[in-house]
């Protein structure tokens, strides 16, 4: 590798030197403060609500629900764990399926009348566990994230793919078994999934949540819409078609709740799929359509920023205020999405320092944040800036380049980082995420994820020589 590991830059000065020397651009801080006036402590007001600081725990499923889609008592520790960061914005929790065709793997939760309860629990608890160490939960601000998981559904077996596409595409077709159109849903089937989107809304709000996030990231069905460039008839083509799903639930939700808000994850930006290439180093796939990423330019490995800015626009028009970024997704480019020093065992090595990955989405997120400054955005991405994390995500919020900052895998491995940072409490190096990508790997062999290297919980459980054992497999 011709970059160094974050853990090897020994204090502020030499990680600031490599980001310098290696022409990376990320705003840092010295000093990072602390309090309730510090710009990361400091409340955020939306939809007449507040958020009490400008962490925010950004979605992670654990591959850990029952097969009907009900949490399990790891679900329930994860959410708890939420509570306990301090964080005041929890920004879906984990992907839920409006149904069951629509579930990324047969232990996703899934939204419905029989499971409503338990999902309504899963929330209290996490409000309860919060209450319990910060004593207030009036500006801590839940939501729940709504997906159909479209090209990557798997919900009866998790080795079996049965994938709902938008449009033919001929690298990603052949990765997930598409050979023919009858995978490809109709409009009509995108107008009855509309439907089972606004149900799940309105027994999320019977739930207690907040907001629903309707998930546009990460190649699942919302996000592979917008790019269906290819696809005819009234959810294709067009700007204006591409974006009919989102419009028509927001409209739906809107008519059928009484005042559920709605945010949206959207994945900002995209490039082409990535395979391995020499010496496992990825490359963007030989044979790639870069027409059919959103926000991406005809490279097929840059951003374009003009579509998802029209596109949040819109959302403005529409009564959306929050936009939970992120970028690509984990299937076919998981670089830019959750920079890594070590890639999941099915993956290829990044093609470039992480840290060039974590400086891509910030960027991208500053540029729409200037073009649309009353939105509300939330960063992702900044877990591999390790213990340098908080220098940074206070010099994004101070300079106003985003509104809060996500975290993803920091949060398993070390759930109370924000208490930890805004209190002013010792930083626990020990629990930091060095991006091992076990809580990534773990799923793809048909394991419960978790942090297996730094969560003593997980650390002793069974899976962890299955996961062991499966990376041996992998590596040979
Ligand atoms: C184990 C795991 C599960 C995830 N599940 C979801 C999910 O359900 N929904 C979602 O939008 N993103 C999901 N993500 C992506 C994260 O929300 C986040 O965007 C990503 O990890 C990058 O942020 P980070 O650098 O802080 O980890 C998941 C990530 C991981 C590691
Ligand atoms: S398994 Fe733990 S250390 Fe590894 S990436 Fe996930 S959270 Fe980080």
């Amino acid at each position: 590798m011709s970059y160094p590991r974050v853990a090897s830059l020994k204090n502020g000065e030499s990680f600031c030197r490599h980001l310098s020397e290696s022409s990376i651009e990320l705003p840092f801080d010295e000093e990072v403060q602390t309090g309730a006036e510090s710009p990361l402590g400091r409340s955020l007001e939306v939809h007449g609500r507040t958020i009490g600081n400008r962490f925010c725990i950004l979605p992670m499923e654990g591959w850990d629900g029952t097969s009907d889609g009900k949490p399990t008592d790891l679900t329930r520790r994860r959410w708890r764990n939420f509570g306990l960061s301090g964080a005041k914005l929890i920004w879906g929790g984990e992907a839920v399926a409006v149904r069951r065709d629509g579930r990324a793997n047969p232990n996703q939760l899934m939204i419905n009348e029989g499971n409503c309860g338990e999902i309504a629990s899963l929330r209290e608890e996490l409000v309860s566990t919060h209450e319990e160490h910060f004593g207030d939960s009036s500006d801590l601000m839940i939501g729940l994230q709504l997906t159909h998981s479209g090209r990557y559904a798997r919900p009866n077996d998790k080795k079996r793919p049965e994938p709902r596409v938008v449009q033919r595409n001929v690298v990603l077709d052949r990765r997930v078994g598409v050979e023919d159109d009858s995978a490809i849903l109709t409009d009509d089937e995108l107008s009855r999934l509309i439907d089972d989107f606004v149900a799940a809304a309105v027994l999320a709000e019977r739930a207690g949540f907040t907001f629903v996030d309707v998930k546009h990231c990460h190649g699942y069905l919302g996000h592979e819409l917008l790019a269906g460039v290819d696809r005819p008839g009234r959810f294709g083509g067009s700007f204006e078609n591409r974006t009919r799903f989102l419009r028509d639930i927001v409209a739906g939700i809107k008519a059928a709740t009484n005042e559920m808000n709605i945010g949206v994850r959207l994945s900002v930006f995209d490039f082409v799929p990535y395979c391995p290439g020499e010496d496992r180093i990825g490359i963007a796939e030989p044979g790639s359509e870069p027409r059919k990423t959103f926000g991406g330019n005809a490279t097929g490995d840059g951003m374009d920023l003009a579509e998802p800015s029209r596109l949040i626009e819109l959302m403005q028009e529409i009564g959306i205020r929050m936009v939970c970024t992120t970028a690509g997704s984990p299937y076919y480019n998981p670089h830019i999405q959750r920079p890594a020093f070590f890639p999941p065992s099915d993956g290829y090595q990044p093609p470039e320092d992480p840290l060039v990955g974590v400086s891509r989405q910030v960027a991208a997120v500053e540029q729409l944040k200037k073009q649309h400054p009353e939105m509300i955005f939330i960063g992702s991405g900044y877990t591999y800036l390790q213990d340098y994390l908080p220098n940074v995500g206070q010099a994004v919020v101070a300079r106003g380049m985003a509104d809060s900052i996500g975290l993803g895998r920091m949060v398993l491995s070390y759930p109370e980082l924000p208490a930890d940072v805004i209190g002013g409490r010792d930083w626990q190096r020990k629990k930091v995420c060095r991006t091992f990508s076990d809580c990534t790997t773990a799923p793809r062999e048909g394991i419960v994820s978790g942090c297996y290297p730094l969560d003593p919980f997980y650390k002793k459980r069974e899976e962890r020589d299955l996961l062991k054992a499966a990376k041996a497999r992998l590596q040979k």
